[in-house]
C-alpha cells in the first residue's frame, strides 16, 4: 500500500491514481472492451491488458484499493454480490461440502439451497451465531469452505469471527465472511483468520445507491479455490462494467465518513427505539443489552454499523401503519446508501419467510439524526 497509509487516506485518494496525460486529479474513465497490438511484432500494446472480460482499469484500480481497506493482497469484483457468491461457489470442486450459516441474507440462502445440489456441492446449515451447531456442520476433511455473515441479515446475529475460523481449519476447511455490514471500515475479518471476505459492493462500499457489485477478497491469492475463482469469472465472464468500477471508486472515497456517521446515528436510534412503548424489541449489536454486543465490541472497532432491526408491537398491520406515516425514511430493499431506507422483510421475502411479522429492518443514512427520529417517532405514533 502506498506510503502505508491508513485506510482512510487510501478511500480518499483513490490510491492518488491521476488520469495518465492529463494529470487529472480523479481516476479516468476506461471503458474499451478490447486492446491492440503492435503491427511490427503483434506485441501487447500495454503488457496485462488483452480484452476487456479480464482486464480493465477501473475494475483494477477498484479492486486494489478494495484489497487495501480490506488488509487483503487480491480482489476480484464481479457485475453485483450474488454473482460473486454464484461465481466462488461454482469455483469449489465437484463433490465439495460446504457448510453454510442458515440466518444471513434471504438471497444467498436461496441461491445455495437451489443451486448447490445441481454443481454437486452437498451443504449443511448452521445457526448463526452458535459455534457448536458450525463445529457439528463441519466434516473434518471434506468441508471446504465455511460461510458466514455477521451481523447477519435482518436480526444481525453475530458471530466471533476468530473462533469461527479456527473451526473451520482445525477441520481443514476454508473460512469466508460476509461483511457487507460491517464494511473494512469497522472490520477487517482477514486479520482475524478469514480466508475470503465478500462484500455486496452495492451496499455501503459504493454507498449511493447507484451501483451493483460484488468484490471477494483473499490475502492467499496463491490457494487453488482463488485460483479457480480468476478463471471462473474469466472464463463464465460476470466482471464489473468499467463505469460501474468508475463510479464505485468514486463512491468509496468517502467510505470511511459515511459509515463512520451511519453508525453513530444507528446508535442513538437503536437506544430510543429500545425505550419506546410501541417497540417489542430492537436488534442492533451496539446496544449493551443485545446478545452479540460482547463479541462485536471485541472484532469490530469505531461503531457497530447502520443496520439495526426494530419489531412493532401489534405484529404486521402494526408495523406497515408505521411505514405508511414516514415522510422522510423511503420504504425500499437495500441498505447501505446516504438515504435511511425501511423495509418489512417479511412481505418482501413472502409468505414462507419466519422473519417476525412487526419487524423493520433500518438501513440508517447519513442524514441529521433528530431528522430521521422525528420520522420515527412520526411513524410510531401516527
Ligand atoms: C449481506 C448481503 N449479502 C449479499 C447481498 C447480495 O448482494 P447484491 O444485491 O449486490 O447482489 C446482499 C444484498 O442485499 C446483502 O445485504
Amino acid at each position: 500500500m502506498a506510503d502505508n497509509w491508513h485506510p482512510d487516506t487510501l478511500a480518499a485518494q483513490a490510491l492518488h491514481r491521476l488520469e495518465e496525460g492529463n494529470g487529472g486529479v480523479i481516476p479516468g474513465w476506461q471503458p474499451a472492451a478490447t486492446f491492440a497490438r503492435r503491427t511490427q511484432d503483434y506485441e501487447l500494446t500495454a503488457p496485462g491488458y488483452i480484452y476487456g472480460r479480464a482486464d480493465n482499469a477501473n475494475v483494477r484500480l477498484a479492486e486494489e484499493i478494495i484489497a487495501g481497506l480490506e488488509g487483503g493482497r487480491a480482489c476480484l469484483l464481479f457485475p453485483s454480490g450474488l454473482s460473486a457468491i454464484a461465481s466462488l461457489f461454482r469455483s469449489l470442486p465437484v463433490g465439495s461440502h460446504v457448510a453454510v450459516q442458515a440466518e444471513g441474507y434471504f438471497g444467498t440462502i436461496k441461491w445455495v439451497r437451489e443451486n448447490a445440489e445441481r454443481l454437486g456441492l452437498s451443504v449443511s446449515f448452521f445457526a448463526a451465531g452458535d459455534l457448536a451447531a458450525l463445529e457439528a456442520a463441519l466434516q473434518p476433511g471434506e468441508t471446504a469452505i465455511v460461510w458466514i455473515e455477521t451481523p447477519a441479515n435482518p436480526l444481525w446475529t453475530v458471530t466471533d469471527i476468530a473462533a469461527a475460523a479456527g473451526l473451520a481449519h482445525d477441520a481443514g476447511a476454508l473460512m469466508a465472511v460476509d461483511a457487507t455490514v460491517m464494511t473494512p471500515v469497522l472490520c477487517q475479518p482477514l486479520a482475524l483468520g478469514a480466508d475470503l471476505v465478500f462484500h455486496s459492493a452495492t451496499k455501503y462500499l459504493n454507498g449511493h445507491s447507484d451501483v451493483l457489485a460484488g468484490a471477494l477478497v483473499t490475502n492467499e491469492p496463491e490457494a487453488a479455490l482463488w485460483q479457480a475463482a480468476i478463471v471462473e469469472r474469466h472464463s463464465s465472464g460476470p466482471i464489473l462494467g468499467a463505469f460501474e468500477a468508475w463510479l464505485l471508486v468514486r463512491g468509496m472515497r468517502t467510505v470511511h465518513l459515511r459509515v463512520r456517521a451511519a453508525s453513530a446515528s444507528a446508535q442513538v436510534l437503536a437506544e430510543r427505539l429500545a425505550a419506546h412503548p410501541k417497540v417489542e424489541v430492537v436488534r442492533y449489536p451496539g446496544l449493551a443489552s443485545d446478545r452479540g454486543h460482547a463479541v462485536s465490541a471485541r472484532q469490530m472497532g469505531g461503531g457497530f454499523g447502520g443496520m439495526l432491526s426494530f419489531e412493532v408491537k401489534g405484529g404486521a398491520e402494526a408495523a406497515l401503519r408505521v411505514v405508511s406515516h414516514l415522510r422522510l425514511i423511503l420504504p425500499a430493499t437495500s441498505l447501505g446508501g446516504v438515504e435511511s431506507l425501511i423495509e418489512h422483510r417479511a412481505t418482501v421475502e413472502g409468505a414462507n419467510s419466519d422473519v417476525p411479522k412487526g419487524l423493520l429492518r433500518l438501513s440508517v443514512g447519513v442524514e441529521a439524526v433528530e431528522d430521521l427520529w422525528a420520522d420515527l417517532v412520526r411513524g410510531l405514533e401516527g
